[in-house]
């Protein structure tokens, strides 16, 4: 199985003369990666800094992440970055945060263009900011004919709420009378979704050791392997990113099925 995913060899002094992300095998990758980057604020108070910090720390997390997605050609990348619940933090930290989604769209749209990355927000983008709206509108046309990885951003984004648009959606065509109820299937209900261009989420990875999908895609990662690590999220490279691929190679994916490896 090490050999599946890495390819190259079991030779254990082959193997540290290269590190896991360059062994990675490209045959067995995921479409679809969803990350919650948690724990920029422990990273941050645990070396006694303000938890800003932490996140400042995250975006060059965020970025180094997106150049390994990039560099392996996954099709899917999906990261969350403020849930709706998170509004409920104090304001000063609310405000560091938009501030700090501003300033990575102008420093680095050029470059994710460059990259071939297409990029789109979900979410309840329609509450934030006007300038911010704005950046997050020219910058999801500026990349949509892209055709490398589709880098999807969850702002004021929660599952629960994703699904009660996606109902709402539905219910209103019900009401004029262009739907019937009983034609209504889990492939309209998908349409309707925010993710509606994306395929299902094979892999979620979650760092900073708690255990939760806290309202993240919870319809799309119906069928998610799930990779947990105690790792903050500002200390996470593309190694972290092999070592849950490696994992994930190894899981035997049955969909309700039965084994589907020998
Ligand atoms: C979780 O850490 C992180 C967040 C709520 C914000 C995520 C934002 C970034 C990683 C910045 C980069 C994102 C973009 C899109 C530029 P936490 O504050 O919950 O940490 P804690 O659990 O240790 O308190």
């Amino acid at each position: 199985m090490w050999k599946k995913i890495f390819g190259k060899s079991e030779n254990a002094n082959e193997e540290n003369s290269a590190s896991l992300f360059e062994q990675v095998n490209k045959d067995c990758l995921p479409r679809h990666i969803a990350i919650i980057m948690d724990g920029n604020g422990r990273w941050a108070t645990g070396k006694g800094m303000m938890r800003s910090v932490g996140h400042t720390a995250g975006v060059k997390a965020l970025k180094r992440t997106l150049k390994a997605a990039i560099a392996l050609n996954l099709e899917a990348m999906t990261v969350y970055a403020f849930s709706t619940e998170n509004w409920k933090r104090p304001a000063a930290e609310v405000e560091f945060l938009m501030k700090l989604f501003s300033e990575y769209l102008e420093k680095e749209i050029a470059e994710m263009d460059s990259d071939n990355v297409r990029i789109k927000f979900i979410g309840r983008v329609d509450e934030l900011s006007p300038g911010l709206k704005k950046q997050i509108a020219d910058a999801e046309q500026r990349t949509a004919n892209n055709t490398g990885v589709k880098f999807t951003v969850g702002v004021n984004y929660g599952g629960q709420d994703e699904m009660v648009r996606a109902v709402q959606s539905l219910a209103q065509d019900v009401k004029n009378g262009s739907l019937e109820p009983e034609n209504i299937d889990s492939k309209l209900l998908e349409s309707r979704l925010d993710t509606k261009e994306l395929p299902p989420v094979d892999l979620v990875i979650r760092t900073s050791g708690d255990m939760r999908l806290s309202n993240f895609l919870i319809w799309q990662t119906a069928y998610a392997e799930f990779w947990f690590t105690d790792t903050n999220w500002p200390d996470f490279d593309k190694e972290k990113l092999a070592e849950a691929l490696l994992d994930y190679s190894q899981r035997d994916r049955r969909f309700g099925g039965l084994n589907t490896k020998k």
